[in-house]
């Protein structure tokens, strides 16, 4: 196991004195909730796989694209790989990077991971070579309206962890030792709300307010494995990764009964359970009718990419929502979406015809608008002692 939490995060959590005091005077809260909150973990980077694939959804998440230098060849980028592979073990760790000008804004305890990708154009002879199976980019859809400044990349870096301070600094000492090889293309960030009040894994929620996350495949399972990580070759280990900024009409959204709601998606809002009863995480029963009628649409979102009408096919999807301002004539806006996340073994044979099948014909197409595309192949894991991409570099 990659995960083990070190002695230093309980000192991190010692430091959260001052809002325990004040959540104990909020209320009469038994003694037991006076307890100091539980701090994140230090999650070791090594494996065979990169640590930030499986874990838990965080707070915060920010993902950046670079493009390579053209003269960077195979041998730079694997300097630049031993160099990132350094950042990521000083850094997960709670240790400054390596020349780190600011190592005081590192600190351990703070579920912080990061993983490495490389896209379509970082896989060719002379750099990584080939990519794996099925990876390539992703075919431009019918109702895309992509913007360049939110698509593509040669490398990518995903940051997660619970503070947005900490992530922000491990992106930057990132893309500075990327300075001699590879320049910033598009900067993303998102939030998640991965815990409920009390503290307990939730699976959290996006802006148009439906639980989100329930129909994936669990970490640590055969299900999920067989999902997400490539089996053979240099690649084995890794997987892919298909980005995908996606604005919603929050506006036309609320405007929407709370049934048209559930039924864009075939899932109450209360808890996220299928509209054909359950709990949360169980399946739909897509055959189940109520007064003559489908009770999950033919359009509902959840039918449309379910794997049972998609050839078995499944993906682990992990987004984040994401706001930004947009100045108008009449002031300031806020937009608000997804940055959809799917990690797969085979892009082209999983995500790809998932995606096509909810371009077709998605309930949810109407509030939505897929503005940014990038696809990315992680890297395998590294051990202590090895680095990230030496079993296709070195
Ligand atoms: C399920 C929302 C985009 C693939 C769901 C669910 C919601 C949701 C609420 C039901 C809960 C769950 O199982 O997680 C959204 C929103 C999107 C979006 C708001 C855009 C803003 C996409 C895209 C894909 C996708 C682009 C893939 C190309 C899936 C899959 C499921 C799912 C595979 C699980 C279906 C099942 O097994 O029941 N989505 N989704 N979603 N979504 Fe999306």
């Amino acid at each position: 196991g990659y995960v083990g939490t070190t002695g230093a995060g309980a000192v991190a959590g010692a430091g959260l004195g001052a809002g325990v005091v004040l959540a104990a005077d909020a209320g009469n809260d038994p003694p037991a909730a006076s307890a100091p909150p539980a701090p994140g973990r230090t999650i070791e980077p090594w494996g065979a796989h990169q640590a930030g694939v499986a874990t838990a959804p965080t707070e915060v998440t920010e993902l950046v694209a670079l493009d390579l230098l053209p003269d960077v060849d195979r041998e730079s980028l694997g300097r630049l790989m031993r160099l990132w592979t350094g950042d990521v073990e000083a850094l997960t760790a709670g240790r400054g990077a390596p020349g780190d000008p600011a190592p005081w804004l590192s600190q351990p305890a703070a579920d912080l991971t990061i993983t490495v990708g490389a896209g379509p154009g970082a896989c060719r002879p002379g750099l990584l070579g080939p990519g794996p199976t099925g990876f390539a980019a992703i075919p431009v859809m019918r109702r895309d309206r992509l913007q360049d400044r939110w698509s593509g990349g040669d490398l990518l870096v995903v940051v997660a962890g619970r503070d947005g301070t900490t992530v922000a600094h491990a992106v930057r000492r990132m893309v500075a030792d990327a300075r001699p090889f590879a320049r910033l293309r598009w900067r993303q960030v998102g939030s998640w709300s991965p815990t409920d009040p009390a503290g307990r894994p939730q699976t959290g929620r996006n802006h148009f307010g439906q639980v989100d996350g329930s129909g994936n495949p669990r970490p640590g399972t055969p299900l999920f494995d067989s999902t997400v990580w490539v089996r053979e070759g240099p690649w084995a280990g890794g997987s892919t990764l298909a980005v995908r900024r996606i604005r919603m009409d929050l506006d036309t959204w609320e405007e929407l009964t709370r049934d048209e709601q559930e039924r864009s998606v075939g899932r109450r809002l209360g808890d996220g359970a299928p509209l054909t009863g359950g709990m949360e995480i169980d399946d739909l029963d897509l055959a189940a009718r109520a007064q003559g009628r489908l009770v999950v649409p033919r359009d509902a979102h959840s039918r449309r990419a379910h794997p049972s009408l998609n050839g078995g096919r499944r993906m682990f999807r992990k987004g984040v929502n994401y706001t930004r301002e947009v100045e108008t004539r009449d002031g300031v806006r806020v937009e608000s979406g997804l940055v959809f996340l799917a990690y797969q073994a085979d892009l082209l044979d999983q995500f790809v015809p998932v995606q096509r099948s909810l371009d077709e014909a998605d309930r949810l197409n109407e509030w939505t608008t897929t503005v940014g595309s990038a696809a990315f192949a992680v890297l395998p894991g590294f051990e202590q002692g090895s680095w990230l991409g030496e079993q296709l570099l070195g």
